[in-house]
């Protein structure tokens, strides 16, 4: 049966009939101990969602279709290792990496290789050919061999280890590499080319350039051994790009690229931080790890916000969703959740090759607060569309000066109770405003959205909110049923960018384009 012809999805959009309707006005005047009803803590955390469009009926309906989905069949074929991910016959097990005691051999083996490998860089043990201590690290990588450890080492700027540098390059423009090489010592830099595949082309370019860079000034193709290490399930070809396997440090095809930060693509963030540091992180995530699979149903934090996102999405109408971190720190979490969600959840396509029959994930969006309330915020107040939003607060501040923090966690209650309740044309009157301005003032409100309140931000919670949204991704693929861990939609593009690739270069002609693009290839090339 399709999801949208189940008595769960039925029950839920009847009663979506009776909650459009509801003001959040309405339903906090209805219920003193909203906030109490409709938040839960744990392990530090608090999710306050007492500001989403629900009620104790809508969130019971919403558990009996997470029931009716077989959630928790779905978990214990996750932890059992069945191959999951379908479409390519694997099993999705990033859970494991992070497992401590529990963790299989092989990952026990890596990490320890990725331990020694950290203490000899921040010792200076390990040197350049040059016999030079390490001073910068420069991690080529994208998508999820990029934005987790690019937005972790951002995150956790706090904890960074002295003496050494970490910079990422992901795109292929020259314009991203060749600014930060010129800036960089070749004697005292070590390049760490991650790439789960080792055939992404955006990263095996940039590799190339790395190493003509390198060889230009080491003059000996030796050098490489002491200046490049990979990361890849893909050993064979790491080795034809002239790794030596004593320099690459392996993953498997279980661990998607979006769930990988737990896995050696962590390299560059546990040189940034230190092992110590890094252990913490995966400590962090294990703890989210226990309590997605022990948790009841109604304290269950993940599967809350997967439920929250999918009655907002397929109830509500909401076909974006926000993220607006309000700590600097954190601002590259939006770029690396967009990659977790969408592309896990962006699909209409069902595990039986059906259509699923119901929007699926949201458009994902955000920036740190509060630079976004000086430019989009005016859209979520007055701008007509319903937009979800996850709020995220620090109680303490991770770089701490008089009077900042505080005003930053003003901005975002201010502006998730001003989105909640808004301001009437009654009481835009009674502060005198001329009439002919009234209209202007209305916020209408009624927009939903959670808050997240995370004590610090240090290793262990990075790795606690992870987690958080890897399991709430996994919750909506089930709920969804569909398969959240392959990403065909991304084939089609590479395909025609290796079509055109020499068509740019000059080479040859292919009539079987379509006329836009061939008018574009001419006037790219002046041809
Ligand atoms: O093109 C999408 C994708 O395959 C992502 O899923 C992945 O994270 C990224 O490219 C990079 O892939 P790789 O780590 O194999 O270079």
């Amino acid at each position: 049966m399709n999801l949208v012809d189940s008595p769960a999805w039925r029950a839920l959009a009847a009663h979506a009939e009776a909650i459009r309707p509801q003001h959040l006005r309405e339903l906090f005047a209805a219920d003193v101990d909203r906030f109490s009803h409709f938040s839960r803590a744990q392990d530090g955390l608090l999710l306050d969602f007492s500001k989403q469009r629900i009620t104790a009926e809508t969130l019971a309906l919403l558990h009996a279709l997470a029931e009716a989905a077989d959630l928790k069949g779905w978990q214990q074929k996750m932890l059992a290792g069945e191959p999951i991910n379908h479409t390519e016959n694997r099993a999705v097990r990033h859970m494991a990496l992070r497992a401590d005691k529990q963790e299989p051999p092989e990952v026990r083996a890596v990490l320890e290789r990725m331990q020694q490998f950290c203490e000899e860089v921040h010792s200076g043990k390990w040197r350049g050919f040059a016999g030079e201590h390490i001073t910068d690290i420069v991690n080529i990588g994208i998508g999820g061999s990029d934005l987790g450890p690019r937005m972790a080492v951002r995150a956790l700027a706090a904890q960074q280890q002295p003496d050494l540098k970490v910079h990422f390059i992901a795109n292929v423009d020259g314009a991203d590499i060749a600014p930060l090489l010129a800036q960089l010592n070749p004697r005292t830099t070590l390049f760490i080319i991650a790439s789960k595949t080792f055939t992404t082309l955006e990263t095996l370019t940039n590799a190339r350039t790395a190493r003509t860079w390198l060889l230009a000034s080491a003059g000996r193709e030796s050098a490489v051994a002491q200046h490049f290490v990979a990361i890849s399930t893909n050993l064979e070809l790491t080795e034809q790009f002239g790794i030596p396997a004593a320099n690459v440090f392996e993953f498997w095809d279980w661990v998607g690229g979006r769930f990988s930060l737990w896995s050696a693509i962590g390299l560059a963030l546990a040189l940034a931080i230190g092992w110590r540091q890094f252990k913490q992180l995966l400590a962090g995530a294990r703890a989210m790890d226990k309590h997605f699979i022990e948790a009841s149903p109604a304290d269950n934090l993940p599967l809350t916000l997967a439920l929250l996102t999918l009655w907002n999405t397929d109830f509500l109408g909401a076909s974006t969703a926000a993220v607006l971190p309000y700590s600097q720190s954190l601002s590259l979490l939006p770029a690396y959740l967009q990659q977790l969600e969408m592309e896990s959840n962006g699909k209409q396509v069902d595990r039986d090759g059906d259509p699923v029959g119901t929007a699926t994930c949201p458009v994902l969006w955000g920036e740190a607060g509060t630079n976004g309330q000086h430019s989009f915020y005016q859209l979520f107040h007055q701008g007509g569309r319903i937009i979800p939003c996850d709020f995220l607060a620090l109680r303490e501040a991770d770089f701490p000066l008089p009077g900042h923090h505080i005003s930053l966690l003003a901005n975002c209650l201010a502006q998730s109770a001003a989105l909640a309740f808004g301001q009437t044309a009654d009481e835009v009157r009674a502060a005198k405003v001329p009439e002919a301005l009234v209209p202007y003032k209305i916020f209408p409100g009624n927009q939903p959205s959670s808050t997240l309140v995370l004590p610090a931000l240090n290793p262990y919670t990075l790795g606690q909110l992870l987690a958080l949204y890897e399991h709430k991704v996994f919750c909506l693929g089930v709920l969804w049923n569909l398969n959240s861990f392959d990403q065909w939609g991304v084939e089609l593009g590479k395909q025609l960018a290796s079509r055109l690739t020499p068509l740019l270069a000059g080479e040859g002609d292919d009539a079987s384009f379509d006329a836009s693009t061939r008018g574009l290839i001419a006037a790219l090339t002046n041809s």
